[in-house]
């Protein structure tokens, strides 16, 4: 639905743009600078601090491994509004990588944060120059303020998200008597596996007990809560056989024969019911789904194939990634006429596993849906206990479903009512 809103701002901004700069009509109280349909559109930029600051960020590249010099930018500009900052190396491991940092910051004074607003400041590729485009309802050259179409690759996934937690900090901080200690936590690598919140949830600045009695995590959610996310499991399926000329096969065994049916049956594994040896479902997030991503066998179409091999990744609907590994261990198994020590499942490629995550919602007037998609979520282990137990919320302006494609966008309405959004998460939570 975004998707399609957006696409028709898109084209008729882009109509617009086309006819030559005729007088404008303003709308929705825009007076743009004389003359000048795209002149009216950087001035509701340049005169906003969120929107210009959203800008900068997202006109500095930084697909994830690149991401130290809008880390830098961020961090000067915290610094200028008084932020104690923390630069917390993630790499380089080695000389020749790249310097690439977590930044974690608080206000001078509040070094023991209770409410951590986080996102990821890494994206992915391609670099996507920053646009804008005002929609146009009537033909004319005008545009409503609030649904100019902010592009550019990161204007969504995350950076919308974090120039909006920093200015609702930010408002919050305006009033001191009544703000609760609040940290920011900007992390990299969330797009390839999370090494920069697997860094920060390993270091000392994670503590145990944590400082934090709530962290809300910045993602597009189309600006809703989201109850939850699913898990993610993911497996190699591995056969072998013996080369041998296709007119003479029983001179050989081909591992394509025998994968086959290990991998029919795998596939359906999100369909069979639970009890007759599938995946679970669960009534929150629908059904665990399998997706058989990559396969791979054999040389040429005359040589019998002597190696197959299926790249699976798996979003877990219910139960524990360990569950999940043992269903799947006994389907290859149920699958397999006979014993077949050649057709093997390999789970250690793939580090990244996890049960579906649960979070809190219990904050009025807002919608609430689930994902689908991963986060950095699970890669911030919290040493909390049941008695003191650490509340999450996930929230963001702009919608998954163009975060990663060519026309990523959000509109400037999404971006200031994620800024309201999320000061009344941090008002909630300061409650608590
Ligand atoms: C930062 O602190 C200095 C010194 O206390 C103060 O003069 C300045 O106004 C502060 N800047 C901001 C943005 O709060
Ligand atoms: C597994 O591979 C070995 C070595 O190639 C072979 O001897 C054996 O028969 C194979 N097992 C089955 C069940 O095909
Ligand atoms: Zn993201």
């Amino acid at each position: 639905m975004m998707k399609t809103a957006l696409f028709s701002i898109l084209a008729a901004g882009a109509a617009v743009a086309a006819v030559p700069a005729t007088p404008q009509s303003p709308l929705g109280g825009v007076s743009p600078s004389p003359g000048s349909y795209r002149g009216g559109l950087n001035k509701v930029i340049s005169e906003s601090a969120l929107l210009s600051f959203h800008r900068d960020i997202v006109e500095i590249a930084s697909v994830t491994g690149d991401e130290h010099d809008v880390g830098e930018f961020i961090v000067r500009f915290l610094q200028e509004k008084n932020f104690t900052v923390t630069k917390q190396t993630v790499t380089p491991e080695t000389a020749s990588q790249k310097e690439r940092f977590n930044i974690y910051a608080y206000p001078e004074d509040q070094p023991h944060p209770e409410i951590l607003l986080t996102s990821h400041i890494d994206t992915v590729p391609p670099f996507i120059p920053y646009s804008l485009e005002g929609a146009d309802d009537d033909g004319d050259d005008s545009f409503n303020r609030e649904s100019i179409a902010i592009s550019g690759r990161g204007s969504v996934d995350a950076k919308g998200s974090v120039a909006a937690q920093i200015f609702a900090a930010l408002d919050t901080l305006a009033e001191p008597s009544s703000a609760p200690a609040l940290g920011l936590l900007f992390v990299v690598g969330e797009e390839t596996g999370g090494d920069g919140m697997k860094r920060f949830s390993d270091s000392p600045l994670n503590t145990s007990p944590p400082s934090y009695h709530t962290v809300i995590f910045g993602e597009p959610t189309e600006l809703a809560l989201v109850s939850g996310h699913k898990g993610m499991l993911g497996f190699d399926i591995l056969a072998h056989g013996r080369a041998a000329h296709s007119g003479y096969p029983w001179l050989g065994r081909s591992a394509v024969s025998a994968i086959l049916p290990v991998l029919s049956r795998v596939d359906q594994l999100g369909d069979i019911p639970a009890e007759e040896g599938g995946l679970p479902a669960s009534p929150k997030y629908g059904k665990t789904t399998v997706n058989l991503g990559t396969v791979n066998a054999g040389v040429a179409a005359n040589v019998v194939p002597a190696t197959a091999q299926a790249n699976v990744a798996v979003r877990l609907a219910a139960g524990t990634p360990e569950e999940a590994r043992e269903i799947v261990r006994q389907a290859v198994r149920d699958a397999l006429t006979h014993d077949d020590d050649n057709v093997s499942v390999d789970f250690s490629h793939h580090s990244e596993a996890y049960p579906p995550q649960d979070l809190d919602t219990d904050v009025d007037g807002f919608q609430v849906i689930t994902v689908n998609y991963g986060t950095d979520v699970p890669n911030l282990v919290i040493h909390d206990s049941p008695a003191a137990r650490v509340k999450r919320y996930l929230y963001g302006p702009g919608s998954i479903h163009v975060a990663h494609g060519d026309h990523e966008a959000l509109t400037v309405g999404a971006l200031e009512e994620a800024v309201r959004g999320y000061k009344r998460l941090i008002q909630a939570a300061n409650k608590n």
